[in-house]
């Protein structure tokens, strides 16, 4: 994750924007950068490495004016430089920040090069400098040039740009990243989170995906997509020093469920080679030499474990043990066959995660930590640590962790098969195209709030509810099952869909939900059959599915459809609604959403 600051109207402003980069280190600091406007110019550092640097850049270089943007860096597109850190400005007048990925980057900078515009980093985010000054340069008021530029582009964005000849004036933007409007006295601010407004202001307006704004000293005019003014509720936060807040969402949960785009797009950047490839920590020779992988975690965590079993012995034919954390660090397991141990935990916490994997290194295996959380107790013990970059998770129920964790091990998956020989470039690239675009298609999925609640509604009197899915929704059909029972207090269970006849089916009776998920896959037409045992005995079929495969279904009492994706990713898209339902019908129940009763954060005890 990035973050990004901004101010005008503030006197000596350069100080407060580096205060304000400090509270957002935790988005990433692989680099990061100033711009200060001050008489018709802009003047900008740009230093590598962590804040200090830049810090130590601005003591040395001090910049003054009353207006600036300030940005701190995780890479996504192009290496760690200076030249790829932000602010990045076109013609000397336009300066922007950003974060996300601008999906089309590549189609605009070819059509703005043949414009005669030269672009000095590899990033995807410097064609918004050159769209600006292409939209100024036409004659463009600050509010067309900020509909004119949102038109163009495609992805997932949290921007703001100011030009040399408008004082005190910025043009911000968002669409699936966050974004924080303060309101202060003769001034105005703009931040990744509001944490990183709050020693400015307590009067907050969060921008909802599409908005763009305007932004002066004396105040913010905010738009939609179509350029008409609307009005945002301005949200007065806790004066709490805290590290995270809710960013204007009723629960943390609630946030984390649409922090998802940038949690994938930066897990996604972190198993991205220099060379442009997915890849792991683990040298090509080491990862080769994996004969047998042995999987530990609990929870959520667990069942990221069991969809990658499916990825990793289709992709790259190595045999997988998924294990639950509790059980395998009492047995006497027998070893021979696997090589390693991946431990996968959200909080890098878990007991019993942490004692499996040091069971399994002792037993000889290669331990690899699979963490979100950057110097946790697993994270310091395993052999390698394979990072996912979701960013803080506060709620109890983990969201944007598992889908983090999914995108880690299943770009682990492809570079394991390569390292392998048993995938070829092309299935290799399609794959890796196509988890490039898991994160505005998990954005567009985030539309289906309003779809599913009348459907949430309606499970809150519900006793008990299945959910059922085959192959590799299988585990997904099991994490549903538990993000409902965890926070609705629903007694929920999750089968695969094959084994119904083996036993669960007798729990069928009239109108008991069934949450259905199916992809359009090799074994869609079984686990219609299997959705169809279950509708023929009274079961009322919730059916969760891609856009294509809905047709393969007339019995469904509700449909909830995500975009079309490779059949290898449907397990990361269906999992979206499947989170959305649960929040959903938590919140309609009125329990405690992000603290459920009985439930802590991370389990460190037995
Ligand atoms: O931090 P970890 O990933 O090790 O946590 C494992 C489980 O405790 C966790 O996933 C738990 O199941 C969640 N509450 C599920 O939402």
């Amino acid at each position: 994750m990035c973050g990004i600051v901004g101010v005008v109207g503030l006197e000596a402003c350069s100080e407060t924007i580096l205060d304000s980069l400090k509270r957002l280190e935790y988005r990433g600091y692989d680099s990061s950068g100033i711009v200060i406007q001050s008489d018709g110019a802009l003047q900008m550092n740009r230093a590598v490495g962590k804040l200090r640097n830049l810090s130590e850049m601005m003591r040395e270089a001090p910049l003054d004016g009353q207006s600036g943007l300030g940005h701190t860096r995780w890479a996504t597109h192009g290496g760690v430089s200076e030249r790829n850190a932000h602010p990045h400005m076109a013609g000397d007048k336009v300066v922007i920040v950003h974060n996300g990925i601008i999906e089309n980057h590549v189609a605009l900078r070819v059509e703005l090069e043949g414009k005669g515009h030269s672009f000095s980093s590899e990033t995807d985010s410097e064609v918004l400098a050159h769209l600006f000054l292409e939209a100024f340069d036409n004659g463009l008021s600050a509010q067309q040039a900020g509909k004119e530029v949102m038109a163009r582009i495609e992805g997932t964005f949290a921007l703001a740009a100011m030009h040399a000849d408008h004082p005190d004036m910025m043009i911000v933007a968002r669409n699936a990243s966050p974004l924080a409007v303060g309101l202060g006295e003769g001034a105005s601010f703009i931040g990744s989170d509001a944490v990183a407004l709050s020693h400015l202001t307590r009067d907050v307006i969060y921008l909802k995906d599409n908005d763009y704004a305007v932004i002066r000293p004396e105040g913010v005019e905010v738009f939609d997509a179509e350029g008409t003014p609307v009005n945002r509720e301005v949200v007065i936060v806790a004066a709490s020093q805290g590290v995270v807040d809710k960013g204007g969402y009723r629960h943390f949960m609630e946030k984390e469920i649409h922090e998802q785009p940038d949690a994938i797009a930066h897990t996604l950047a972190a198993m991205t080679g220099p060379e442009g490839k997915l890849s792991t920590p683990l040298a090509r020779e080491d990862l080769a030499a994996i004969d047998g992988i042995v999987m530990l975690a609990a929870g959520t965590s667990h069942y990221a474990a069991m969809v990658a079993r499916y990825w990793i012995e289709s992709l790259a034919r190595v045999p997988v043990s998924c294990e639950i954390a509790s059980e395998y660090r009492y047995r006497n397991p027998v070893t021979g066959a696997f090589s390693c141990a991946v431990a996968i935990s959200q909080s890098g916490e878990s007991l019993d995660t942490l004692m499996a994997m040091r069971h399994a290194g002792e037993a000889g295996l290669r331990t690899i930590g699979l963490v979100n959380v950057p110097g946790s107790t697993i994270a310091r013990e395993a052999d390698m640590v394979m990072p996912t970059r979701a960013g803080p998770e506060i709620g109890v129920a983990s969201t944007k962790a598992f889908t983090a964790q999914l995108t880690a091990l299943v770009s682990f998956a492809v570079a394991l098969a390569e390292a392998k020989g048993q995938i070829s470039v092309a299935r290799r690239d399609e794959i890796h195209a196509a988890i490039q675009g898991l994160p505005s298609m998990v954005g567009r999925t985030l539309g289906l709030f309003d779809d599913i609640r009348p459907l949430a509604h309606s499970l809150t009197a519900a006793r008990s509810a299945l959910y059922l899915g085959r192959d590799v929704l299988f585990p997904v059909a099991l994490e549903g099952a538990l993000k409902l029972k965890e926070l609705s207090y629903i007694h929920a269970e999750g089968f695969a869909s094959g084994e119904m006849k083996h036993g669960p089916i007798a729990l069928i009776e009239e109108g008991l939900p069934v949450v259905a998920l199916l992809a359009a896959d090799e074994v869609m037409g079984k686990a219609a059959s299997n959705l169809q045992e279950a509708a023929a005995r009274g079961g009322r079929i919730i059916l969760i599915t891609e856009e294509r495969a809905a047709s393969t279904i007339d019995f469904a009492e509700s449909v909830i459809t995500v975009p079309n994706v490779d059949p290898l990713l449907a397990p990361v898209l269906l999992t979206v609604p499947v989170q959305i339902l649960a929040y959903l019908t938590a919140f309609e129940k009125g329990t405690d959403v992000d603290q459920p009763r009985n439930l802590a954060k991370s389990v460190t005890v037995e």
